[in-house]
């Protein structure tokens, strides 16, 4: 390895883009995860769940649980110059009919943070981190029927819509669909850099020379 040259470790499991860290989640942080998974709104949206009560007690054992998971990555988001987080977003490894799949989630717990385009930088994030790095052949994601942020965000990254379940969540006294949304391989390489220059704007070649292995 030379002076210069970057442990791939680095990239994996602190992944900056751009602004945004990408870096595991602590025991410590669950105080905050623990205020923002009982916050009815963004429930609302991220769990189709407005009443998603969830005790310390609970966020600790699915912590512990997560921890022995090796295929999938679970993140907290943070601005990476304020070392504020701001979010979660989690990666998940599935092998349905044989080949292997990335599904990503996320939510940005700070409302007022929304509609300003961070969704779309996280998901290509997660896009890189599916195709770049975990090597899978598709990536997929869902949401609620209402969620027109969430489907714009996926839209915009190239995702396509491929299904729906049909009213499967039941949220203020209405039944809603839900939408999964797709998006294959060499659909993401086709579309790659113009993604990449659209969401990292100034912040690419920063990020292009963080994922180049020097020798
Ligand atoms: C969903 C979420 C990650 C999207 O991130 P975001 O930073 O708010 O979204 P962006 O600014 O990147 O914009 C995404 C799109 O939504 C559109 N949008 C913004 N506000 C909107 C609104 N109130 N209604 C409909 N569309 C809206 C934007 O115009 C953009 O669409 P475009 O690409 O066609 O212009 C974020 O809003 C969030 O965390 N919401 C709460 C939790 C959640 O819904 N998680 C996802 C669960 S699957």
């Amino acid at each position: 390895m030379t002076a210069q040259s970057k442990p791939i470790t680095t990239v994996l499991l602190m992944f900056k883009f751009g602004d945004i860290l990408f870096r595991p989640t602590e025991k410590q942080d669950l105080k905050l995860v623990h205020k923002w998974e009982n916050n009815a709104e963004l429930m609302m949206y991220s769990r189709s769940k407005p009443l998603n009560f969830v005790s310390m007690a609970q966020l600790e054992r699915q912590f512990e649980e997560r921890l022995k998971e090796e295929k999938n990555l679970y993140f907290m988001i943070e601005f990476f110059d304020k070392k504020e987080p701001i979010g979660s977003a989690r990666l998940e490894q599935r092998d349905w009919g044989n080949i292997k799949t990335g599904h990503i989630g996320t939510y940005i717990a700070k409302k007022e943070l929304w509609g300003k385009g961070l969704g779309r930088q996280i998901t290509v994030a997660l896009l890189e981190m599916t195709f770049m790095q975990l090597n899978a052949e598709r990536c997929d994601a869902g949401s609620v029927e209402y969620n027109q942020r969430a489907h714009k965000t996926l839209i915009f990254s190239g995702f396509q819509q491929s299904g729906i379940y049909r009213k499967v969540h039941f949220v203020n006294g209405r039944k809603w669909d839900h939408f999964y949304f797709d998006l294959l391989r060499e659909e993401y390489l086709d579309l790659r850099k113009e993604l990449l220059e659209r969401v990292l704007g100034d912040k690419l070649d920063e990020y292009l020379e963080t994922i180049q292995i020097q020798v």
